[in-house]
């Protein structure tokens, strides 16, 4: 049966979202003989007058090393609770999510893959139940997804911090300075841990373990003692100190979509210059972490995610997501996979594995 689909990314943009979006057209056009439409700028582009655009294969080609993606998007647009400005300029909350079903049927299409994080699956999962078909495609630098094992963009953003990290050691050490690195991440402190264990540094601090700043500040004494006159630590966006709070830029509120984190980096920079008496310098690694070409790793992994997505759409597999286990594509509930986040264990192995490597974590 000859059918037409549609694909729609949502949240932060993030490398290989283009592999997907070419798995997704490659297969569904040349597996099965299907059209493909592109919905731009995420739900945003289901809302007023619907934008988008057909995606054959010339659309596609040339994107797979490109970062960012091809139909833009959005991290505010959440159709349930959609801001919107009435005529006295005062914004209020709505619920459109009627006007994007209504304008999804007016593609004419009859299922959507939809490529986001946790935020955008939990949308898709709602409109599933509404009657959209559709299938996910677990996609965030932050890593947080249950379900999967990995997603697509994490490898790459845990490869942008390590070239930085091994930039940053040769100007720390010149200098004997302590570099603060404050990276992304939300709630999940895996690309500071995998990046920072990649890049050698001597302290990592993570969401999932609030930091005690005198052990900090005593560990980067010790190592002074020990003759190590600089120090890398790698700071996560969401890590805060025991009995504090997380530094947020921007409230969810502010933001209509979600809380925008970030200082944590200068808070501990500060505490260790006034504490230790020490040079120290801040780098905040922020976008350039999502920006770029993808890696090798993520380009091919985003393009098994399409296709698999395309396969779970032949096979009528809808509310689902697919993921990686092992070595495997899976199709998971988004229910399961939206239900909690995938943070790191402070008991597990990597966690410890960096303790043993006499890496500092804070506790
Ligand atoms: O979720 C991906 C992510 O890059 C987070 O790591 C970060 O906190 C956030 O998005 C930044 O969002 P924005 O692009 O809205 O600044």
């Amino acid at each position: 049966m000859s059918r037409c689909i549609a694909i729609i990314n949502g949240g932060g943009d993030c490398p290989g979202l283009n592999g997907v979006i070419r798995g997704v057209v490659r297969s569904a056009i040349l597996q099965h003989g299907w059209r493909v439409l592109g919905i731009e700028d995420g739900f945003d582009g289901l809302i007023d007058e619907p934008h988008f655009r057909e995606l054959d294969l010339d659309a596609v080609q040339g994107i797979l090393p490109r970062g960012g993606t091809i139909l833009g998007t959005s991290n505010r647009g959440n159709p349930f609770s959609y801001p919107v400005r009435e005529a006295d300029g005062t914004v209020v909350v709505q619920d459109i999510s009627q006007q994007v079903v209504t304008n999804f049927k007016g593609l004419g299409a009859d299922a959507l893959v939809v490529v986001g994080g946790d935020g955008t699956l939990a949308i898709a999962r709602r409109l599933n139940d509404l009657g959209v078909p559709m299938v996910g495609v677990p996609k965030t630098i932050d890593n947080d997804l249950q379900g999967t094992d990995l997603t697509f963009g994490y490898n790459t953003a845990v490869g942008i911090v390590t070239e930085a990290l091994d930039r940053l050691v040769t100007t720390a050490e010149s200098h004997h300075r302590v570099m603060v690195v404050e990276v992304m991440g939300r709630d999940a402190g895996w690309i500071a841990l995998e990046a920072g264990l990649a890049g050698s540094a001597g302290g990592i601090l993570l969401p999932e373990i609030p930091f005690d700043i005198e052990l900090v500040c005593q560990h980067i004494h010790q190592r002074r003692e020990a003759g190590s006159r600089f120090n890398i630590v790698v700071v996560s966006e969401g890590a805060y100190p025991k009995n504090g709070d997380k530094i947020v830029q921007a409230t969810a509120e502010e933001t209509h979509g979600l809380v925008r984190l970030g200082g944590i980096g200068h808070y501990v920079a500060q505490q260790i210059a006034d504490r230790e008496g020490l040079e120290t310098r801040v780098v905040v690694l922020g976008h350039v972490q999502r920006g770029g070409t993808p890696s090798p790793f993520d380009r091919i992994l985003a393009s098994r995610f399409g296709v698999q997505a395309v396969e779970m759409l032949a096979q009528g597999q809808y509310g689902q997501m697919v993921a990686l286990r092992g070595r495997e594509m899976v199709a998971v509930p988004i229910d399961e996979a939206v239900a909690e986040q995938n943070l790191i264990d402070p008991a597990g192995n990597l966690a410890w594995t960096a303790e043993q490597l006499g890496i500092m974590l804070g506790r």
